[in-house]
């Protein structure tokens, strides 16, 4: 039976990747850092192993039998030469198939993102691959901005008047999932998109009139800095996100594509449909 191994398994998008291939003949594993805290978010039933990028001694027995690999980069490992090729080369050396790589927009067009460097390191081991290129995740408003929102009603970001074509990780999910077990994705990319580009004053609007409460856009770069700074973020980590969020100022970020739409045969999900479904998360 296939077997896939996915990592980022207890993160937004692994997580979901997950529930979606319970209902299909496939052996799934789990790569975790910790097999028991994974079991509380992912549920006993769900087979794991202990796998972490930054412990070479984990690949071998995570890789023991794997056919396909979901590959999710943790988000602060930014070092791809030190902590994720190695993996690849494990996974080349278990004799993977094919990986499904989580990418990001634009990571054809720009070379100094670390998800570049993963996509040309597959390519360079001739591992068969497929690149999911992800817009920006609807879920960063229930994780990483969850508090501005939920206290102050504040959507803080340096984004300006720019545009986003927002995608839910639901959908990105179901992308991947049809990527794994349908045959022929290898060799493919996808920019998964939402089917509407907003900018964040129009979002915020969305989250006001969902949640009955006032939600404004702040798009202040001081004060972005300042405020995820202080909430225990690194400066590093910190700067890439104003990376990130002076893409979409300069109004790179609201390409809408069709590819979801096409592998799904649905339309994607919008913002209101998720803040609707979220909306626990800011009351
Ligand atoms: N956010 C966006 O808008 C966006 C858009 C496009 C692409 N992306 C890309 O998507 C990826 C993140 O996906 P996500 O949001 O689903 O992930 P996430 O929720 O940030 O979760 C990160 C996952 O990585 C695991 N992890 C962290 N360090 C690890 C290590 N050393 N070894 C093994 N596992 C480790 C975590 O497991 P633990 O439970 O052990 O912590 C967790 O499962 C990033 O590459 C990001 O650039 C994000």
């Amino acid at each position: 039976m296939l077997k896939i191994l996915v990592t980022g398994a207890t993160g937004n998008v692994g997580k979901e990747v997950i529930r979606l291939l319970q209902s299909y003949d496939c052996h799934i594993c789990a790569a975790v850092r910790n097999p028991n805290s994974a079991k509380q978010i992912l549920g006993s039933n769900i087979p794991s192993v202990s796998f972490d990028f930054t412990n070479p001694d984990t690949f071998a027995n995570a890789f023991v039998q794997v056919n396909k690999l979901f590959l999710v980069r943790p988000p602060a490992l930014a070092n791809i030469r030190k902590q994720i090729a190695p993996v690849l080369n494990a996974a080349k050396l278990a004799g993977v198939e094919h990986i499904i790589f989580l990418s990001i927009q634009g990571a054809e067009r720009n070379r100094f993102l670390p998800h570049s460097k993963i996509e040309r390191y597959i390519e360079q081991l001739g591992i068969p691959a497929t690149f999911l290129r992800a817009s920006f995740f609807m879920q960063n408003f229930n994780t990483t901005h969850l508090q501005d929102i939920k206290t102050r009603g504040e959507l803080l970001m340096p984004a300006g008047n720019g545009k986003t074509s927002f995608i839910d990780v639901r959908d990105v999910a179901a992308v991947a999932v049809r990527t794994l077990m349908e045959d022929g994705h290898q060799a493919k990319a996808y920019e998964l998109t939402g089917g509407e580009a907003l900018t964040y004053y129009e979002v915020a609007d969305i989250f006001t009139s969902v949640l009955g409460k006032l939600v404004r856009y702040s798009p202040s770069l001081f004060k972005f800095v300042q405020q995820m700074h202080s909430s225990g973020l690194p400066m590093n980590f910190v700067l890439i996100m104003v990376g990130i969020y002076t893409t979409t100022r300069l109004g790179l970020a609201g390409n809408i594509t069709s590819d979801v739409e096409q592998l799904l045969n649905r339309s994607p999900l919008n913002i209101r449909q998720y803040v609707e479904n979220y909306q626990q998360f800011w009351l």
